[in-house]
């Protein structure tokens, strides 16, 4: 399973991205907003370091989407058009996949959408994990049951679980299959840290440092 991180904070990204795990992010209008500045300037700055920038469209309509999931595949070859599953999104789609642009289908919330999003040329899927467990259904049911379809019918389209909230989301992920994962920062801050390793650290040091005192005395 990849990881990307699931944010548009420039720094934070790179701080993780420097740690040599991390290959990709993604980004939506929340984010975006959060982070501030030119939204061009941010996914042009994380495409200089990253394989895959997932960046959304705004507009509401087939037209505007293709219009600016257009523009925002021009300013790099490693950005990726985040488009919304609707009815008009899917045809967005059509227009995008003709013009070899690749799509990342977002606010993907069961496996029946995960297929038609697929079957329409979607690149990328992402189920939301979170959300869904937040209305009291299972997100990691969503992505267990879409790679199995995938897997059944040979569909290459790639499963990023997005929406992750902690660890277990994470862990869960990779276990059912999901190619990749999509995770805020403070998550994978998480991730690397394990109280044994912080104590197992400090006894092998204290040992050391023990032996080196006794040398000298
Ligand atoms: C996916 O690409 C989205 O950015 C995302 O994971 C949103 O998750 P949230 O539910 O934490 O906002």
């Amino acid at each position: 399973m990849k990881i990307f991180v699931d944010s548009a904070d420039v720094e934070e990204i790179r701080k993780l991205w420097r740690l040599g795990f991390v290959s990709g992010a993604t980004t939506n209008p929340s984010l975006v907003a959060k982070a501030g500045g030119d939204p061009k300037d941010i996914y042009e700055e994380l495409a200089s370091f990253l394989e895959h920038v997932s960046a959304e469209v705004v507009a509401e309509d087939a037209d505007g989407m293709y219009r600016e999931g257009k523009d925002l595949s021009s300013i790099h070859p490693n950005i990726v058009v985040k488009l919304p599953f609707t009815e008009e999104g899917l045809k967005a789609l059509q227009r995008l996949k003709a013009e070899g642009v690749r799509v990342n289908m977002t606010l993907v919330f069961s496996p029946a959408q995960a297929l038609i999003a697929a079957r329409v040329g979607a690149d990328f899927v992402s189920p939301f994990i979170g959300r869904i467990d937040d209305i009291g259904y299972s997100g990691m049911e969503v992505i267990r049951n879409t790679v199995r379809i995938f897997a059944l019918y040979d569909i290459n389209t790639q499963i990023i679980a997005a929406s992750v909230r902690h660890p277990t989301h994470f862990i869960e992920a990779a276990l059912s299959g999901a190619h990749i994962s999509t995770v805020p920062p403070a998550v994978l801050w998480k991730l690397l840290k394990h109280p044994l390793t912080d104590i197992g650290l400090e006894r092998f040091l204290s040992d050391w440092r023990k032996v080196q005192e006794a040398k000298v005395a």
